[in-house]
Formats: structure tokens, sequence, C-alpha cells
């Protein structure tokens, strides 16, 4: 079978501007060469630090940007040969979900008007009759009532206006949403309210979804596959369960050395994260992590290390990784911090709502 969507060598500089004449200065390398794969229905999780090329990677699978170079094909089909009305044509079947769901509604437009108007302009609505019943349909689908359909966008919750967010994307029966930080706005509990109602309608509609945060704790709940980014690259990806129980990487181990433990009697290894991340325009030469990682040798400022499978499905872009100390080795007894306290409200707020969905 073929793949939902297959991105291959996807890269894009942002040029520089400086000066009067507006001379490149340089390139800003906000991705700088992806691959990965996204089957139907599945989640891939893209995470890692603020400005390591999330939401690019995002916009440049939609085709909201152009890539410097790389392809992405959705449905077997190359979106870059597309011409811009073919495109939009594709668009109905690729939505995206904004972390500021209030930025991305229109505050003028009663909630009826804003579900109504996608169904119109693709003729998924035939009579004024049919459009109102499927946007009642769509915002009980997303937990709201038929009757917030009069209402507008700033008379909701952050976590209501995320659902209207939701089904405003599905109004056009997408097979992909990019979903980017879509809650990382929301307080803990609403977030898990509004994964559980991700996962849902992913069950339901066979959803295919890329679920971009900077917080594994969020994505573990969601993901089947989970991609590390690092200044435009991808450093690790597997399975969620293997890269938590595995992690490789420098870099994965420290981002998860960050992400509280659920269980009290769990320890957590010590590998902190030191230093600011570079400046994307100036990588670092050879491993672009090397200047903040514990394990760097000298040739990690040479070498440019592939990423490179297990001969299965785990890749980790550093070959020394074998060499490490596990991580329970590594371990520590974790303490009672707030980041553990936050993750055991999270879960526990998943549990509370699955036994009321159920
Ligand atoms: N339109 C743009 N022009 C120039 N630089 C950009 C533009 N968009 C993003 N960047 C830069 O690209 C890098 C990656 O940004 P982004 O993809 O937004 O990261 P993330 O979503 O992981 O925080 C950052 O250094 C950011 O400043
Ligand atoms: S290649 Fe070197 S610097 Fe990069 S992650 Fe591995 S050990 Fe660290
Ligand atoms: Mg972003």
């Amino acid at each position: 079978m073929t793949a939902l969507l297959e991105v291959g060598g996807l890269a894009k500089h942002f040029p520089v501007r400086r000066g009067a004449f507006g001379l490149v200065s340089g390139h800003v390398r906000a991705v700088d060469g992806v691959d990965f794969e996204l089957r139907t229905g599945e989640t891939l999780a893209i995470v890692g630090e603020s400005g390591c090329g999330k939401s690019t990677v995002g916009r440049l699978v939609l085709r909201l940007i152009e890539p410097s170079t790389g392809q992405v094909r959705f449905e077997g089909e190359d979106l870059l040969a597309l011409s811009d009305s073919e495109m939009r044509m594709r668009r109905q079947r690729m939505q995206v979900i904004f972390q500021d769901p209030y930025a991305s509604l229109n505050p003028r437009m009663t909630v009826g008007a804003m579900l109504g108007e996608p169904l119109m302009l693709h003729g998924l609505a035939k009579s004024e009759a049919a459009r109102k019943a499927r946007v009642g349909e769509l915002l009980e689908l997303v937990g709201l009532r038929p009757d917030h359909a009069r209402r507008y966008p700033h008379e909701f919750s952050g976590g209501q206006r995320q659902r209207l967010a939701i089904a405003r994307a599905l109004a056009v029966e997408p097979k992909l949403i990019v979903a980017d930080e879509p809650v990382s706005a929301l307080d803990v509990s609403i977030q898990a309210q509004v994964i559980n109602l991700m996962r849902s309608l992913q069950q339901r509609f066979g959803l295919a979804y890329i679920f971009i945060s900077h917080d594994l704790a969020v994505v573990k709940h969601i993901a089947d596959r989970i991609a590390v980014m690092y200044l435009g690259k991808i450093v690790e990806t597997a399975t969620t369960d293997e890269l938590f129980r595995d992690p490789r990487h420098p870099y994965t181990r420290a981002l998860l050395a960050a992400v509280p433990l659920p269980d009290p009697t769990a320890v957590r290894q010590r590998a902190l994260l030191e230093g600011d991340i570079p400046s994307a325009m100036n990588p670092p030469s050879g491993c672009r992590f090397h200047t903040r990682c514990s394990f760097a040798r000298e040739a990690c400022r040479r070498d440019e290390p592939l990423l490179a499978d297990d001969g299965g499905s785990h890749a980790t872009a550093c070959p020394y990784w074998p060499e490490f100390p596990p991580p329970a080795v590594l371990a520590e007894a974790a303490g009672q911090d707030a980041d553990r306290r936050r993750l055991a409200r999270l879960q526990a707020a998943f549990v509370t709502n699955q036994r009321e969905a159920s």
C-alpha cells in the first residue's frame, strides 16, 4: 500500500535580507533535508524545541510555502507539480489547525456562517437546509451543540474555540490534518479533552494527523510514531512506545529527561539540555547537536551523522548511540517537581475523560 503522504529531502532555506537594498546576506536553514511517510489513519508527531523547524515542515507539507528542494507526495501525487487551482482542490483533503484558534477564527462571523462557508465552497451542501443540518452535525461531532451556530467565536472558551477549529477542518472531510501545537495554549485538563476528541475523530473517520508539539508528554497520548527534530533535521524517529522505552539520540534523551514521569517509583535519566539552540543561519559543523551534546567527541565536529535505521523502524542520527549507557544507568530517583505534577494532572484528566467517554 502506498503511503498517504511521502516527504523526501524536504528543505526550506529562508533568505535573510539586510540593508537598504535588501541584499540577501544569508539563509535561515529552517528545514534542511527531512524525510518521512504517513499512512492513512496514522499520527506522526513532530517534536523539538521552539525554532527547530516544525511549523515550517507543516506549512511545506500543505504547500502553504514552497520548498527550496524536496518532494511532497499526497495520495501518490506530486503536490509540487500542481498548479495553484489544482492545489486548491487538494487542500480540501489536507487541513490545518493552529495553536491559537482565536486568531484563525473570523471574529465577525457566526459559527454557523464560518462552518457553512467551506460546505458551500466545495459543494458539500446543496441547499440551505442541508447546510444547516451539516453545521449542526459538525458541532455535535466536536462536543458542541447545534444551537451554538448562532454564536460568535468570542462567546466560547479557549478549549471550545479549538473544538470549533477542528469542526471547521472536518467540514470538508479531509484525509490529513496538520495540527500545529493545537493544545499548547490550553489548560492541562482541557488539553486532554481536545486530544481525546482528536483521537476519537481519527478512529471514526480514518484521519491521519501530523501533530506538531514542543511537548513530548502531550504527543505520547496521540502519536503512533514520533520524529524528533533539531535545527531543521530529524535526529530520531521511532514508534511512540519505542521512543519512550529506548531513546537513543542524546537530544531525545535530554528532551525526555525534561518530561515528567507518571510513575512515582520510576527513575529518570540525568541528561540536561544546556545552552541555547545555535542559530539556524549558521548551524554547527558536523553533528548540529555537538555544541550541546554531553557525549560529543572530536569527530562530531567534522562528520555529519545520517539518520540510520536499525533494520527496523527506529532510526537515529548518531552513530555512537550503541556505546552510550542505557537510560536506566544514567537514571536517578526523580523528585516531585512541578513538571511531574503537571503530567500527573494530564494523565488523570485522560483517565477521567476516557471513563466519561465509555
Ligand atoms: N518566513 C520566515 N522567514 C525567515 N525565517 C523564518 C520564517 N519562518 C520561520 N523562520 C525561521 O525558521 C526557523 C524554524 O521556524 P519554525 O518552523 O517556526 O520552528 P518551530 O515551529 O519548530 O518553532 C526559525 O529559526 C525561524 O525563525
Ligand atoms: S554524533 Fe556526536 S554530537 Fe551528535 S549526538 Fe552523537 S555523540 Fe552527540
Ligand atoms: Mg511552530
